[in-house]
């Protein structure tokens, strides 16, 4: 039986996130069983293989089948709420469980990556629509080192090549699904700032060399609204929104 198969998975969950558990063995893409259904805040879609994955900026998302965790949460805030910065509360749950579960020191490259070792582990993918957001993550977690999608933006690593294990992916799922219950209820409570100490932790970027169309210069902090502070080399700081631009970090 498949380490996600529903029964496998029933027992590990926790809190409130993951019923109803949406599981297919091939499916276009976990948004879509989100986007084109009637289901409630919580509904979790998972997949072994996805034939249409997307990535951001509408880029594929290629999985070999049964290796990755590909899953969609439905987050349903109040109206009204900056949507954007589910990107980094998402993130920020993904790299607490990667590193619960496989021990592997995690990293967030803002505003949607997570790394191990300075290589891309998992993404984010957000998508709204009528106030109620699929919430995308996909962690590259069993595969081999050649089973890893070349060419990508930022090089991929799987959790399996950085430690020497295999993973249990439902164990993984209850654990980003508890990580992101917590985070989710602090945002909502507190707004990013109540996660801005674990974002400077985790972030990637602070005092990297960064490329925008207004310049290069020197990423800082994430501010508390969720846009990453860029001091251009002229001096002059610039606030930058996600999505607003594609960001090459050197
Ligand atoms: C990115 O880094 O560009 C985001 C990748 C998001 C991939 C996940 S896999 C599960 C869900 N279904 C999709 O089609 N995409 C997201």
């Amino acid at each position: 039986m498949s380490d996600l198969a529903p029964d496998r998975v029933a027992p590990l969950l926790r809190g409130s996130l993951g019923t109803p558990y949406l599981y297919a063995e091939q499916t276009g893409s976990t948004q879509n069983i989100l986007r084109d259904g009637d289901h409630p805040h919580g509904a979790v879609a998972v997949a072994e293989h996805q034939t249409a994955g997307r990535g951001r900026s509408g880029r594929v998302w290629e999985d070999e089948p049964s290796r990755a965790l590909l899953c969609s949460v439905l987050l349903q805030p109040p109206g009204g709420a900056p949507l954007p910065q589910l990107s980094l509360v998402a993130g920020l749950a993904v790299a607490a469980a990667v590193e619960a579960t496989a021990g592997a020191e995690t990293r967030l490259k803002w505003p949607n990556d997570v790394l191990v070792d300075g290589l891309k582990v998992a993404g984010i993918l957000l998508e709204a629509a009528g106030g109620r957001v699929a919430c995308g993550i996909g962690i590259n977690v069993n595969q081999e080192r050649g089973e890893l999608p070349p060419g990508t933006r930022t090089p991929a690593i799987s959790l399996r090549v950085a430690t020497g294990q295999t993973l249990d992916r439902g164990q993984l799922l209850a654990a980003v699904l508890t990580e992101l219950e917590a985070r989710y209820g602090r945002w909502l409570a507190e707004g990013l700032a109540g996660l801005t100490a674990e974002l400077e932790a985790r972030n990637a970027l602070a005092g990297r060399r960064v490329v925008l169309e207004a310049g290069a210069g020197t990423a800082g902090t994430i501010a508390s609204d969720g846009r990453l502070t860029v001091v251009l080399d002229g001096g002059h700081t610039v606030l930058v929104e996600s999505g607003e631009i594609e960001l090459h970090a050197r």
